[in-house]
Protein backbone atom coordinates (compact mmCIF):
# COMPACT_ATOMS: atom_id res chain seq x y z
CA UNK A 1 0.00 0.00 0.00
CA UNK A 2 1.14 3.30 -0.74
CA UNK A 3 2.16 6.01 2.28
CA UNK A 4 -0.83 8.15 0.62
CA UNK A 5 -3.48 6.11 1.11
CA UNK A 6 -2.24 5.01 4.31
CA UNK A 7 -2.87 8.68 5.12
CA UNK A 8 -5.80 9.35 3.74
CA UNK A 9 -7.11 5.31 5.72
CA UNK A 10 -5.46 7.26 9.23
CA UNK A 11 -7.63 10.33 8.33
CA UNK A 12 -10.78 8.81 7.18
CA UNK A 13 -10.32 6.19 10.85
CA UNK A 14 -9.67 9.78 12.73
CA UNK A 15 -13.00 11.85 11.49
CA UNK A 16 -15.26 8.87 12.41
CA UNK A 17 -13.77 8.75 15.55
CA UNK A 18 -14.59 12.27 16.26
CA UNK A 19 -17.84 11.94 15.27
CA UNK A 20 -18.32 8.82 17.10
CA UNK A 21 -17.53 10.40 20.21
CA UNK A 22 -19.14 13.44 19.31
CA UNK A 23 -22.43 11.25 19.18
CA UNK A 24 -22.21 10.78 22.86
CA UNK A 25 -21.58 7.20 22.41
CA UNK A 26 -18.77 5.15 24.14
CA UNK A 27 -16.22 3.35 22.34
CA UNK A 28 -15.79 -0.02 23.49
CA UNK A 29 -12.17 -1.60 23.00
CA UNK A 30 -13.34 -4.85 22.89
CA UNK A 31 -15.83 -5.67 19.50
CA UNK A 32 -17.53 -3.23 17.25
CA UNK A 33 -20.05 -1.13 18.01
CA UNK A 34 -23.29 -1.05 16.71
CA UNK A 35 -22.77 2.57 14.72
CA UNK A 36 -19.69 1.44 13.35
CA UNK A 37 -21.63 -2.29 12.16
CA UNK A 38 -24.42 -0.38 10.38
CA UNK A 39 -21.96 1.51 8.71
CA UNK A 40 -20.25 -1.30 7.58
CA UNK A 41 -22.95 -3.75 7.04
CA UNK A 42 -26.37 -1.42 6.22
CA UNK A 43 -25.66 1.87 4.98
CA UNK A 44 -24.79 1.55 1.54
CA UNK A 45 -28.54 0.53 1.07
CA UNK A 46 -30.13 2.63 4.37
CA UNK A 47 -27.78 5.65 4.61
CA UNK A 48 -28.71 8.00 7.57
CA UNK A 49 -31.61 5.43 8.24
CA UNK A 50 -33.04 5.83 4.38
CA UNK A 51 -33.58 3.39 2.11
CA UNK A 52 -32.23 3.72 -1.70
CA UNK A 53 -34.09 0.53 -2.68
CA UNK A 54 -37.69 0.70 -1.39
CA UNK A 55 -37.82 4.09 -0.08
CA UNK A 56 -41.45 3.29 1.89
CA UNK A 57 -39.64 0.93 3.80
CA UNK A 58 -36.59 3.08 5.92
CA UNK A 59 -35.61 2.85 9.35
CA UNK A 60 -37.22 6.02 10.63
CA UNK A 61 -39.52 4.90 13.54
CA UNK A 62 -42.40 5.73 11.38
CA UNK A 63 -41.77 3.38 8.90
CA UNK A 64 -41.07 0.42 10.96
CA UNK A 65 -44.12 0.54 13.19
CA UNK A 66 -45.79 0.91 10.48
CA UNK A 67 -44.69 -2.45 9.38
CA UNK A 68 -44.67 -3.79 13.24
CA UNK A 69 -41.09 -3.69 13.58
CA UNK A 70 -40.79 -2.76 17.28
CA UNK A 71 -37.76 -4.04 19.03
CA UNK A 72 -34.49 -5.66 18.64
CA UNK A 73 -35.49 -9.02 18.07
CA UNK A 74 -37.88 -7.65 15.11
CA UNK A 75 -35.15 -6.07 13.67
CA UNK A 76 -32.42 -9.26 13.82
CA UNK A 77 -35.48 -11.57 12.40
CA UNK A 78 -35.55 -9.16 9.53
CA UNK A 79 -31.69 -9.31 8.85
CA UNK A 80 -31.63 -13.53 9.50
CA UNK A 81 -34.75 -13.16 6.73
CA UNK A 82 -35.38 -10.41 4.62
CA UNK A 83 -37.85 -9.06 2.40
CA UNK A 84 -37.01 -8.32 -1.63
CA UNK A 85 -34.02 -6.56 -2.29
CA UNK A 86 -32.26 -6.75 1.00
CA UNK A 87 -29.24 -8.81 1.69
CA UNK A 88 -29.18 -11.94 3.98
CA UNK A 89 -27.21 -11.71 7.23
CA UNK A 90 -26.25 -14.83 8.62
CA UNK A 91 -24.75 -16.06 11.51
CA UNK A 92 -21.20 -16.29 9.62
CA UNK A 93 -21.95 -12.82 7.94
CA UNK A 94 -23.48 -10.91 11.16
CA UNK A 95 -23.35 -12.88 14.89
CA UNK A 96 -25.99 -13.00 17.32
CA UNK A 97 -24.42 -10.02 19.33
CA UNK A 98 -23.38 -7.75 16.52
CA UNK A 99 -26.78 -7.98 14.81
CA UNK A 100 -28.57 -7.01 18.36
CA UNK A 101 -25.71 -4.32 18.31
CA UNK A 102 -26.73 -2.80 15.20
CA UNK A 103 -30.72 -3.07 16.16
CA UNK A 104 -30.18 -1.32 19.06
CA UNK A 105 -28.26 1.30 17.43
CA UNK A 106 -30.86 1.76 14.77
CA UNK A 107 -33.63 1.80 17.36
CA UNK A 108 -31.67 4.33 19.39
CA UNK A 109 -30.77 6.80 16.29
CA UNK A 110 -33.34 6.67 13.68
CA UNK A 111 -36.17 8.27 14.99
C1 LIG B 1 -28.64 -4.44 -0.68
C2 LIG B 1 -29.37 -3.40 0.04
C3 LIG B 1 -29.62 -3.59 1.52
C4 LIG B 1 -28.72 -3.81 2.53
C5 LIG B 1 -27.21 -3.98 2.42
C6 LIG B 1 -29.47 -3.81 3.77
N1 LIG B 1 -30.80 -3.62 3.50
FE1 LIG B 1 -32.29 -3.53 4.89
N2 LIG B 1 -33.66 -3.34 3.39
C7 LIG B 1 -33.38 -3.32 2.04
C8 LIG B 1 -34.62 -3.35 1.29
C9 LIG B 1 -34.77 -3.35 -0.22
C10 LIG B 1 -35.66 -3.41 2.25
C11 LIG B 1 -37.17 -3.55 2.00
C12 LIG B 1 -37.49 -5.03 1.89
C13 LIG B 1 -38.97 -5.31 1.80
O1 LIG B 1 -39.59 -4.94 0.81
O2 LIG B 1 -39.51 -5.92 2.75
C14 LIG B 1 -35.01 -3.37 3.56
C15 LIG B 1 -35.72 -3.36 4.74
C16 LIG B 1 -35.13 -3.35 5.98
C17 LIG B 1 -35.86 -3.25 7.23
C18 LIG B 1 -37.36 -3.09 7.37
C19 LIG B 1 -37.68 -1.61 7.22
C20 LIG B 1 -39.16 -1.31 7.20
O3 LIG B 1 -39.51 -0.11 7.40
O4 LIG B 1 -39.98 -2.21 6.97
C21 LIG B 1 -34.94 -3.31 8.24
C22 LIG B 1 -35.21 -3.25 9.73
C23 LIG B 1 -33.65 -3.43 7.60
N3 LIG B 1 -33.78 -3.43 6.25
C24 LIG B 1 -32.48 -3.53 8.30
C25 LIG B 1 -31.24 -3.70 7.70
C26 LIG B 1 -30.03 -3.92 8.44
C27 LIG B 1 -29.93 -3.97 9.94
C28 LIG B 1 -29.02 -4.05 7.53
C29 LIG B 1 -27.56 -4.31 7.80
C30 LIG B 1 -27.24 -5.44 8.67
C31 LIG B 1 -29.61 -3.93 6.20
N4 LIG B 1 -30.96 -3.72 6.35
C32 LIG B 1 -28.92 -3.99 5.01
C33 LIG B 1 -32.12 -3.26 1.48
C34 LIG B 1 -30.93 -3.47 2.15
Amino acid sequence: MRKSSVAVILHAVAISLVLFIGSGNSARADGKSGESLFKEHCSLCHPDGGNIVNPKKTLHKKDLEANNIKSKDDIVRIMRKPGPGMTTFNENTVPEKSAKEIAGYILKTFK
